[in-house]
């Protein structure tokens, strides 16, 4: 038997633009998914995880897929090898948390461990990307580096193929964050597909969009690590307004981010794939984070108070 975990994780600046080469800057949450690996007389996989309804339904696909890919590049025959697998752990998966990338991530591990094969973190999270693709068509790989190695990371995809700049960034201490669940899937490969396609179609206005984005980053990585919370927080409204210029929130993101600022959030926006999925607020210290947290609630989303750069 083999259990071991993947991170969940949170976007603070970047989503989508990555995809782009740009860079992205995202931090590990506490909050895992534990995937076991037990011997069995048939392969099965249970899903045990706590998600946003619909999610597993919608998700079906992805994960079957993110399992060929896996079983595949690990070169493991599974009909003569059978195995169940069950999934579980804190993770409360929905979009944007990167759920996808805890689980292949864990999977990847704990297959590791089955068949004493003693990858390392690298090898790991090789995997991870390699499952990624199941869900994401062509995943930045942000998703699966913070699910392996945990932190604060600067991340920069490499799109000659070579490798992905990867940075770990210190900050002084952690910050407290309140993600708000607005209780909708989206589909990450098809939301990426439609961003492309409207990027094709203005090409004006997205470049514009991606120069301002640019700035922003370096800003971002310099008040991290200056720990300018006040900063920090207006560079994180600013990155949501250029992704709500190019229509990845929703009604029920936007509700959520205005309660975020009546409540005193430093700074309030989507993370992830965006069109569903969470909203990450900047709430530091742990009276404004539980202040957020109930303020969330009581409009009827689910929140979850975490934290980043542990
Ligand atoms: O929704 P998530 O947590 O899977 O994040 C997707 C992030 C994107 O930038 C939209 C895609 C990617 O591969 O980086």
């Amino acid at each position: 038997m083999a259990e071991c975990y993947g991170f969940g994780k949170v976007i603070l600046f970047g989503e989508h633009f990555v995809v782009y080469g740009l860079p992205a800057i995202a931090s590990a949450v506490g909050d895992k998914t534990i995937a076991k690996i037990e011997k069995s007389d048939k392969y099965e996989l249970v899903d045990n995880r706590p998600a946003t309804e619909g999610y597993k339904v919608k998700k079906k696909g992805e994960i079957k897929r993110s399992m060929k890919l896996i079983l595949d590049f690990m070169k493991i025959d599974i009909e003569k090898n059978p195995v169940k697998i069950t999934l579980s752990g804190n993770l409360f998966c929905t979009s944007g948390i990167g759920a996808s990338a805890a689980m292949a991530t864990s999977i990847a591990r704990a297959f590791s461990d089955y068949f004493n094969l003693n990858l390392n973190d690298e090898q790991i999270n090789r995997i991870s990307y390699e499952g990624e693709k199941g869900s994401a068509g062509t995943p930045s790989g942000i998703d699966n580096t913070c699910a392996t190695f945990g932190g604060l990371l600067w991340f920069e995809k490499n799109l000659q193929g070579g490798e992905n700049k990867i940075e770990l960034l210190e900050i002084k201490q952690p910050i407290e964050i309140v993600l708000g669940n607005t209780g909708l899937s989206s589909v990450t490969s098809e939301v990426v597909a439609d961003m492309k396609k409207a990027k094709e179609a203005d090409p004006e206005k997205y470049d514009k969009i991606f120069k301002e984005y640019e700035r922003l980053v370096k800003e971002a990585r310099g008040s991290l690590e200056s720990y300018d919370l006040e900063k920090i927080g207006k560079l994180m409204d600013e990155n949501h307004r250029l992704l709500k210029e190019m229509n990845l929130s929703c009604k029920e993101a936007e509700k959520i981010i205005s309660i975020a600022k009546e409540n005193g959030a430093l700074g309030a926006k989507i993370t992830g794939t965006g069109r569903g999925g969470y909203v990450i607020t900047l709430t530091p210290g742990e009276e404004l984070q539980e202040k957020m947290a109930k303020a969330i609630e009581s409009a009827g989303f689910m929140a979850i108070k975490s934290k980043i750069g542990v």
